[in-house]
C-alpha cells in the first residue's frame, strides 16, 4: 500500500493531542515591542484586505508607487503592488548608508574559534556588492532576467553575490552548500543556467571541507543533459589560498577574488525592477520528485519579508539578531539576509555547526555579540538540549525573543527552550511556513498573542487559514478533528510560480479545492499540503506533511503526536515514527529513537516509550517495533529521513542516501533491523 493509497481509505485524522497552557509574553519584552494593540489585528482583518499590506510595502523605498495593490483578475497568477518600480539590493544597501552607513550589517562568525569574528559595515557592505555586481557584469556578462546558479556555504560572499545579482536584476538561484553536486546539477538544468559560483572549500564539522570537487560533477551531469556551463567563479574561503584538491579548469573556472581586483570601487546603478520581476528561485526541500524551484518576485517578496521581520521578529535598530539557519534555504533569503537587511539591522552569519567545538558555542557567540533574537528549529534546539542543560546559564547573554521554525516542536522541547535557553525572558514564536510561501503563514504576534507549546498561533497578519475535509468541507475551530490546511487569500510572498510549469504550480497548490464559480481570488485556496488541527482558540497546530500521515486499520494517526509522547521519556532525545505495511491492519507505526549522550540502549526505556504512546495516544497507536538507534538519518538541513527508516522498517532498500548529512549511519541501522 502506497502512502498515497494509506490516505484515501479515511476521511479524518485522529488528534490525540491534549491541551496546553498558554503563557504570556514577558512584560519586558511587550514594553518595546512593534506591534502590541490588538486593534492592528482588526486593520489586518479581511475586510481590509488587500490594502493591509500596503503598510508592509511602505517599510520600502520605491522609485516608483504602485498603481494596484492587488491584481486577481487571472487566478492563481496574482500580482501585488502592479505598477510599483524597486530595486532589492538598493533597499537592503544602499538606502541605509545615510543614516547608519557605519552600523554593522553582518557579523561573520568563522566556525573555527580562533578565527576573529569579522564584522561587515553597510559602507563595506554597500563597496564590495557593487564590486561584485561590476565584475558579475562585465566579466561573466550576466544582465537583468538571466539566471545565475550559487553554490555556496555559509560566508560573506553568499550574500554579497545574492544582494550583486539582486543590484543588476539577475535572477540568483543558490543550491545549499550541503547539497552534492548532482543535485547541483539538477537546478542548473533546470534553470538553465550558463554560470555558476562556488566557493573552494569551507569550514564545517571541525574541518576544511572540499567544495569546489562538486562543481566539477555538477557541470558534468548537467552537461550530459545538455546544460552547458561556460562559466565558474570560483572564491577561495582564504583569498590566495586554493582550499581545494580539484584542479581549476583553464578558460572555464576563475578565482573571484583575483578577477574582483580589475573591478576595485566600481559603482553599478540598481536596476529599476518591476514589482512583479524574479529576484531568485529556491528549490523546495522535496525528497522525491523533481525539484521544483519556487519563482520569488521583487516587490510582494520584499515587502513581506520586512513586514513580518519588524512585526513579528520585532527586529529594531539597536538589535543584534541571529537566524542560525543556513542561507541556502528560504529561512536564511528571508530572514538572515532580505528581511533583515531591508530593515537596516544587524544579522549574524555564522560558517559552522552549533556544536563546533562543543554544544556551548552558540552561547558564547550570543554573549560575544550581544545576540538578542535567537532563530533556529527544532531539530537544533532538540540536538541542544540532548547535550544538557548547563550550557545557556553559565553565559551572560540574553534573548527577547526567539523563532522555531521548519517543522513541529514537541511541547517538552519547547518548554527546554523556554526554560532553558530563554532563560524564561524571551517570547518564543512559532512560525509555519513553507519555501513556496516567502515568510511566516502561521505565527502569534509576539507583543500581542499568549504562546502554547507545540501550536504556531493564529494566522499571520492578513493571512487566513482553513482547514478543509478531504471533501472540501470546512472543519470548524474547537471540533478536535485535523484536516488539510489551506490559505484562503493570496498574500505578497507567495511565489509568482513554479520555474518553468505553471501547470505543475496549479495542480500541486491549487487544483485541490478551487471554486470554479468564484471571482477573483476568492474560490483559490492554497492547498499546503500539511495536516492540521485548530483549537477553540483560533490556534492551529501543525501536524506535518500529509504524506506523514499513518492510517492504522482506517483511523489516521499524525507521527508527530507519536513522537511527542516518545519525548516525554526522560531519556529520549530524538524519535521517528514511520510507517510499515501489515497484513492485518494495513499500515503499524514503527519507532526509532535516539537517546541522550551517555545513556546506554536498554529494553526497559523501550518499554516506557510504548507505555507513553499508549497512555498519549491509546492502543491504537501501539508500534510494531521501537528500535534505539545511535543516531538518526537527516538531511543536511537536520531534518529527519523518514523517508529512509521506512524502508529499512519495509526491508527495502533506501535509495540514494548520499545527500544526507551522516550517510553511514544508515548502514548501521540497516543491520540493527535487517539482520
Ligand atoms: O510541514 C511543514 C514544516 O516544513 C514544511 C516546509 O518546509 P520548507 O519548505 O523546507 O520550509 C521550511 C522553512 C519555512 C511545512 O510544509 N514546517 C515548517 N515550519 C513549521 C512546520 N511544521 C510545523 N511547525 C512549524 N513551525
Amino acid at each position: 500500500m502506497t502512502q498515497a493509497d494509506n490516505m484515501k481509505g479515511s476521511k479524518t485524522i485522529a488528534v490525540h493531542w491534549r491541551e496546553e497552557e498558554k503563557l504570556y509574553p514577558p512584560t519586558r519584552f511587550i514594553g518595546q515591542a512593534y506591534m502590541t494593540d490588538p486593534a492592528v489585528l482588526e486593520r489586518f482583518s479581511e475586510k481590509h484586505f488587500p490594502e493591509c499590506y500596503n503598510d508592509y510595502a511602505e517599510l520600502l523605498d520605491w522609485f516608483q508607487y504602485w498603481h494596484t495593490t492587488l491584481d486577481d483578475s487571472n487566478p492563481p497568477f496574482f500580482k501585488w503592488f502592479v505598477g510599483g518600480k524597486l530595486n532589492a539590493c538598493y533597499n537592503c544597501v544602499d538606502r541605509h548608508l545615510e543614516k547608519q552607513r557605519n552600523k554593522t550589517a553582518f557579523y561573520f562568525v568563522p566556525e573555527p574559534e580562533g578565527e576573529p569574528i569579522e564584522a561587515w559595515t553597510y559602507q563595506m557592505l554597500y563597496r564590495r556588492v557593487n564590486e561584485v555586481a561590476a565584475m558579475l557584469r562585465d566579466f561573466c556578462g550576466l544582465k537583468r532576467g538571466d539566471c545565475v546558479t550559487l553554490h555556496l556555504p555559509m560566508t560573506m560572499e553568499l550574500p554579497i553575490t545574492m544582494l550583486a545579482c539582486a543590484r543588476l536584476g539577475v535572477i540568483h538561484s543558490e543550491v545549499f552548500g550541503g547539497f552534492s553536486g548532482k543535485a547541483c546539477a539538477d537546478r542548473i538544468v533546470d534553470s538553465a543556467s550558463r554560470v555558476l559560483i562556488t566557493m573552494d572549500a569551507y569550514n564545517r564539522g571541525g574541518k576544511l571541507n572540499d567544495h569546489k570537487q562538486k562543481a566539477d560533477i555538477a557541470i558534468k551531469a548537467a552537461a550530459e543533459r545538455g546544460a552547458k556551463v561556460d562559466k565558474v567563479l570560483v572564491w577561495r574561503r582564504y583569498p590566495g589560498k586554493y582550499g581545494s584538491a580539484t584542479p581549476m579548469v583553464e578558460g572555464r573556472d576563475f578565482f573571484a577574488d583575483e578577477v574582483l581586483k580589475d573591478y576595485r570601487r566600481q559603482q553599478v546603478e540598481p536596476e529599476v525592477m518591476d514589482a512583479n520581476d524574479t529576484l531568485f528561485i529556491m528549490y523546495s526541500s522535496g525528497t522525491t520528485g523533481k525539484p521544483k524551484g519556487a519563482q520569488h518576485c521583487t516587490g510582494g517578496y520584499m515587502a513581506y519579508v520586512a513586514g513580518t521581520s519588524k512585526y513579528i521578529q520585532d527586529i529594531h535598530p539597536e538589535d543584534v539578531y541571529w537566524c542560525m539557519a543556513d542561507i541556502g534555504w528560504i529561512t536564511g533569503h528571508s530572514y538572515i539576509v532580505y528581511g533583515p537587511l531591508a530593515l537596516g539591522a544587524s544579522s549574524v552569519l555564522y560558517e559552522g555547526a552549533p556544536n563546533v567545538p562543543d554544544a556551548e558555542r552558540p552561547w558564547r557567540i550570543a554573549e560575544a555579540l550581544g545576540v538578542n533574537i535567537f532563530h533556529t528549529s527544532p531539530t537544533a534546539i532538540r540536538g541542544l538540549r540532548r547535550a544538557g542543560s548547563e550550557g545557556p546559564a553559565k553565559y551572560d547573554y540574553h534573548f527577547k525573543h526567539m523563532t522555531t521554525v521548519g517543522e513541529p516542536i514537541e511541547p517538552e522541547v519547547w518548554r527546554w527552550y523556554w526554560e532553558v535557553v530563554g532563560k524564561r525572558e524571551a517570547v518564543i514564536v512559532d512560525t509555519w511556513w513553507q519555501t513556496e510561501n516567502g515568510g511566516f503563514l502561521c505565527t502569534t504576534v509576539p507583543g500581542i498573542h499568549p504562546m502554547k507549546p507545540g501550536s504556531a498561533g493564529p494566522g499571520a497578519p492578513g493571512i487566513y487559514p482553513v482547514i478543509y475535509d478531504e471533501s472540501g468541507k470546512e472543519i470548524p475551530p474547537g471540533s478536535g478533528i485535523a484536516g488539510n490546511i489551506c490559505i484562503r487569500n493570496p498574500w505578497p510572498g507567495r511565489m509568482l510560480t513554479i520555474w518553468g510549469d505553471d501547470e505543475r504550480f496549479v495542480n500541486v497548490y491549487y487544483s485541490r479545492y478551487i471554486d470554479p464559480k468564484s471571482k477573483g481570488w476568492r474560490g483559490w485556496p492554497y492547498f499546503a499540503a500539511d495536516g492540521a488541527v485548530q483549537a477553540a482558540d483560533g490556534y492551529y497546530r501543525i501536524l506535518g506533511r500529509l504524506d506523514d500521515v499513518i492510517n492504522v486499520a482506517g483511523h489516521r494517526l499524525g507521527t508527530k503526536e507519536l513522537e511527542s509522547a516518545c519525548l516525554t521519556v526522560a531519556e529520549v532525545a530524538e524519535a521517528a515514527v514511520v510507517p510499515v505495511p501489515d497484513e492485518v491492519k494495513g499500515v503499524l507505526p514503527e519507532v526509532y529513537v535516539a537517546l541522550h549522550p551517555g545513556i546506554e540502549a536498554d529494553e526497559r526505556i523501550a518499554q516506557k516509550v510504548e507505555a507513553a504512546i499508549i497512555q498519549d495516544i491509546g492502543p491504537i497507536a501501539r508500534p510494531r517495533r521501537i528500535w534505539i538507534v545511535p543516531d538518526m538519518p537527516k538531511t543536511r538541513s537536520g531534518k529527519i529521513m523518514r523517508r529512509v527508516l521506512s524502508a529499512l522498517s519495509a526491508s527495502k532498500d533506501p535509495g540514494d542516501v548520499a545527500t544526507l548529512a551522516n550517510p553511514e549511519i544508515v548502514e548501521t541501522i540497516r543491520s540493527l533491523v535487517q539482520d
